[in-house]
């Protein structure tokens, strides 16, 4: 059997490498992404093991099932690069990672808005250059403010917890209510109170056609004003060029994204040497309020761990011609 590695990263081989050895599987490991310009690269392999920016669309699934695609292992919980419709017609299976360690990416939400709230990004640059002044630097408290956890599945429902144990007036969105917040006192609440209430979003909702551009050009300037969003989520839960434009007028006082909606074209790699192409990603960064990491907040060593635990798991059910829970397909 013959399996691609796609999008493979150092940090991330350890795990998986010791079990491909001891089951002697031929494995290729390939830093590129498979998209439309590197599909090619993919042709000939039965199993792929993919990550976020992988992108399964229908056309490139329908021309991997030609070339003997059988399997997409996701090493991710999130499966909005995959066509799953597509994929049950072409007969390829598909499983995933839905739960690795919440509490990265829950820890690594709180850690970006602590950030942005108290401009530690600034401070980190000015003391590298010995500039030991403080203005500009009055950050604010989380205690008391106004938090909107949207999505409180496994990552939110976290949040929820460590943004009230910090004193926040949490409140909830989703569609399905978490017990846990409930018997908290977290109260559920719409789609416009909480665009009108809340003084820091925080996104933990999948990406789907209802949560396309949360926040979007008709709705950004009905945010507080002041406010400050956080997106460890998918980055077209909200709509770079509405939120470009609100933080122009000052509108929003701060945005940290651990996600963007191109990253596809730029997460992962290093473009340090060369003119930035999206002229959005590059007016998001030249902001002073705004923090961008590179799709990060899952990245802990227990986390890896736990991909690998769970994508290899996942990989002997489909060689037992089984499935588990994780398949979506
Ligand atoms: P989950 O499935 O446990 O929670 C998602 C919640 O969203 C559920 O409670 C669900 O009811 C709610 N929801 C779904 N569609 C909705 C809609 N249309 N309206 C209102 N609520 C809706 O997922 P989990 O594990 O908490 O992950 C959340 C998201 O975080 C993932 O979908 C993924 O996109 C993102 N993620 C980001 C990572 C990163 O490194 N930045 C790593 C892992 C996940």
């Amino acid at each position: 059997m013959e399996i691609l590695f796609s999008s493979s990263r150092e940090y991330e081989l350890e795990n998986f490498k010791s079990f491909f050895e001891q089951k002697s599987l031929k494995v290729r490991f390939q830093k590129e992404s498979i998209n439309s310009n590197t599909l090619a690269t993919a042709f000939a392999y039965e199993v792929i093991f993919a990550f976020v920016n992988d992108c399964f669309d229908r056309a490139n699934l329908e021309t991997l099932a030609k070339h003997g695609l059988k399997a997409i292992f996701l090493r991710c919980a999130g499966f909005n690069n995959v066509d799953l419709e597509a994929a049950k017609e072409l007969g390829i299976q598909v499983a995933r990672v839905p739960s690795y360690s919440p509490e990265a990416i829950a820890e690594y939400t709180l850690a970006l808005c602590l950030n942005l709230n108290r401009k530690i990004h600034k401070s980190y640059q000015r003391t590298r250059e010995f500039d030991f002044r403080l203005d500009h630097l009055v950050g604010s408290n989380i205690n008391n403010k106004v938090v909107a956890v949207l999505g409180t599945g496994k990552i939110g429902g976290l949040v929820a917890k460590y943004f009230s144990a910090l004193g926040a007036k949490v409140i909830a969105y989703d569609k399905v209510v978490n017990p846990e917040l409930e018997a908290m006192g977290i109260p559920y609440v719409e789609k416009e109170d909480l665009i009108a209430s809340a003084d820091i979003l925080s996104f933990h909702l999948p990406l789907n056609e209802e949560t396309h551009y949360f926040i979007n050009q008709k709705n950004v300037f009905l945010l507080k004003p002041g406010a400050k969003i956080i997106n460890t989520g998918r980055g077209a839960l909200l709509e770079t060029k509405a939120l470009i434009e609100a933080l122009k007028k000052a509108h929003l006082s701060g945005i940290a994204l651990d996600v963007y909606e191109e990253e596809e074209n730029f997460f992962f790699e290093d473009h340090s040497f060369e003119n930035l192409q999206d002229d959005k990603l590059a007016r998001l960064i030249s902001f002073p309020n705004v923090i961008v990491s590179s799709h990060q907040a899952y990245l802990s060593e227990e986390a890896l761990k736990a991909i690998a635990d769970t994508s290899i798991d996942n990989f002997r059910y489909f060689l037992g011609g089984e499935k588990n829970h994780n398949f979506l397909v």
